[in-house]
């Protein structure tokens, strides 16, 4: 079976798509250093699927150590998910951020192009639209005006894949861009375990919740939107997985070519719905106050989903209560 190299394996996003690629029968071998995750994951993928990972520590910077991976592994596949996501830190450490995000990417396709793999799957975000002009947002919209280092390293990298595939027709590129993942998985056993004080908005609620922490900020209730809160479009964690298993089978059907997707539900909520629907489903309250906005924050982003159904046959199945029952259930799990 095919062997897909998956940078990023045990963080939120990657350990949920190797669940998913694992049960499709898919070989991975993994990369991480643990800047943002546990070791303890693989074991709960393992748990989980019954299967494997070939695991490697260590940074995607280290170019011997990415070579030595493609030496030992018949890798057909990338699926790079390896970044640093704080918008905040991001502020602090711009430098940082552009050398763990951009950097190591032309250090993944230098290596890439040595061992002649020319197939990869990159994780952007809906944050390269930055302020967008209409919603629902579709691929063809303009991108850039992004507000701070996190994001524009994820516009520079998409810019560099861009010269890549005019440059080199033989490289198949997929590039997803995600909307608010949110949610666990159904066992319960993986999730989103940020380090320190979470930023997004679902991992604070639990926390709030599980009264780790006193009471929810939200931030602004002056928007031009249904209740004045931000409106996001969430997307199940499980749903967004599965939209990379149907990346890698797209990649395998073509000769050529950067593709483009947006991946979200289509759908918008705000705040106080988010909030409203968490304590419903889990009988929880969830104590919140209104503050200022955001520096950076707009008031509505959802995406238009529908060029990834027309050409992944993908969409999202999973609904907001879906989304708040498993992200509680994984935090009681902790
Ligand atoms: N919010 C609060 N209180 C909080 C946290 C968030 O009210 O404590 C609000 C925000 O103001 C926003 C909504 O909840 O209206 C969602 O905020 P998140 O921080 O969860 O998500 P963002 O939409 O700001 O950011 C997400 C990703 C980023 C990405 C961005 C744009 O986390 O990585 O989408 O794509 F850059």
């Amino acid at each position: 079976m095919q062997k897909i190299f998956i940078t990023g394996c045990t963080g939120y996003i990657g350990s949920h798509t190797c669940v998913e690629l694992l049960e499709k029968g898919y070989e991975i071998v993994g990369l991480d250093n643990f800047s943002n995750s546990k070791p303890i994951v693989l074991d709960k993928i393992k748990e989980i699927t019954g299967k494997e990972i070939k695991f490697y520590e260590g940074n995607m910077l280290d170019k011997k150590l990415l070579q030595k991976i493609f030496k030992e592994n018949d890798i057909s596949l990338v699926i790079d998910f390896a970044a640093y996501k704080a918008v905040g830190d991001s502020v602090q450490k711009p430098i940082e951020y552009y050398i763990n995000n951009v950097s190591s990417v032309l250090t993944l396709i230098s290596v890439m192009q040595e061992f002649k793999v020319k197939s990869l799957i990159f994780s952007s975000s809906a944050t390269v639209y930055g302020t967008p002009e209409v919603v629902p947002i579709t691929e063809e919209a303009k991108i850039g005006g992004t507000t701070n280092p996190y994001g524009t390293s994820k516009l520079y990298v998409e810019g560099i894949l861009n010269d890549l595939s005019k440059a080199d027709p033989e490289f198949k590129i997929c590039i997803f861009r995600y909307f608010n993942p949110v949610g666990a998985h159904d066992s319960g056993l993986i999730g989103e375990e940020p380090n320190g004080i979470p930023a997004n908005l679902m991992p604070f609620i639990c926390k709030v919740a599980l009264k780790e922490l006193p009471c929810l900020n939200v931030f602004g209730n002056d928007y031009d939107t249904i209740d004045g809160t931000g409106v996001r479009d969430y997307i199940h964690i499980v749903d967004l997985a599965k939209a990379h298993v149907k990346g890698v089978e797209k990649l395998n059907s073509i000769d050529s070519g950067l593709l483009i997707y947006n991946l979200g539900t289509g759908r918008g909520y705000s705040v106080l719905e988010i909030i409203q629907t968490f304590e419903k489903v889990n009988n929880i309250k969830v104590p919140y106050k209104i503050v200022e906005r955001r520096p950076g924050d707009i008031a509505t982003c959802y995406a238009d989903s529908s060029k990834a159904f027309k050409e992944l046959n993908w969409q999202a199945h999973k609904n907001l209560e879906d989304m708040c029952r498993s992200a509680y259930n994984f935090n009681l799990n902790r």
